[in-house]
């Protein structure tokens, strides 16, 4: 047991898409660096970890962004670390990267990474038919950030930390941006998603609305 339901659960009900920041209010280096580590242990389909995670600090590239991130405009000047979340493209998930992960990273045995990069050439090909498309390819990429994403937000409200998940933003022109600065290679990695982390200028406008769980979930038995 590491923590309690209760205290789990309050954090789930504090968590908000906070839409205002105290730009006063800085999140401690440590903090910070313990959000990160979430999303550095995040679960990945095959255990691929195809991300990386720009944290944007820089006021003037924080500028830029805002103009093209509807969704984040409000909030990207005042919160304390602004992320990017980027996904891998097929391109950059090559034999090269397999045998790395699962080779160096997970340290499997050569005659097992043989194994699992056939067993993952299905999955690509046939099972999710991914494979003969770099967008869909690249997009289930991007799922697996999504996981990272959830698990900052949960461990950032979990010490009373803010966040905002934010799919508002010109995907191409955002690219294109990072690109110029020589932040990202296109051929490698494209953007997925974003998040500010920070504190709450004010308490939200609403209070947290949700379906009903019947409305969700179905039980087979
Ligand atoms: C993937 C994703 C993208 C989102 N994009 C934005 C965004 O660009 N800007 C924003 O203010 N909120 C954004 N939201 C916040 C949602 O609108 C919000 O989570 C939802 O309305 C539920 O409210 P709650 O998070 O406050 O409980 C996004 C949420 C998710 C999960």
């Amino acid at each position: 047991m590491f923590a309690n339901k209760q205290a789990v659960l309050n954090a789930f009900r504090f968590r908000h898409a906070c839409k205002s920041y105290d730009a006063a209010k800085k999140i401690p280096a440590d903090d910070f660096a313990y959000i990160l580590e979430t999303a550095r242990l995040s679960p990945s389909s095959f255990g691929l970890e195809p991300w990386r995670f720009l944290v944007v600090q820089n006021p003037a590239l924080r500028e830029e962004l805002r103009g093209i991130a509807w969704g984040a405009a409000e909030k990207i000047m005042d919160c304390s670390h602004f992320v990017i979340l980027l996904a891998r493209t097929q391109a950059a998930m090559q034999a090269d990267y397999e045998e790395k992960i699962w080779g160096s990273v997970h340290g499997m045995p050569s005659e097992t990474v043989g194994m699992i990069q056939k067993f993952f050439k299905q999955f690509a090909e046939t099972d999710f038919a991914i494979a003969d498309n770099p967008r869909a390819f690249n997009d289930w990429a991007a799922k697996q950030t999504y996981i990272a994403l959830a698990n900052m937000m949960t461990a950032a409200a979990l010490i009373g930390v803010d966040s905002t998940p934010m799919e508002g933003f010109q995907k191409e022109n955002v690219e294109k941006l990072l690109l110029e600065k020589g932040l990202i290679n296109l051929d490698e990695y494209r953007v997925s998603v974003m998040a500010a982390f920070g504190y709450r200028a004010g308490e939200p406008k609403r209070a947290k609305t949700r379906q009903a769980v019947d409305d969700v979930v179905d039980w087979i038995e």
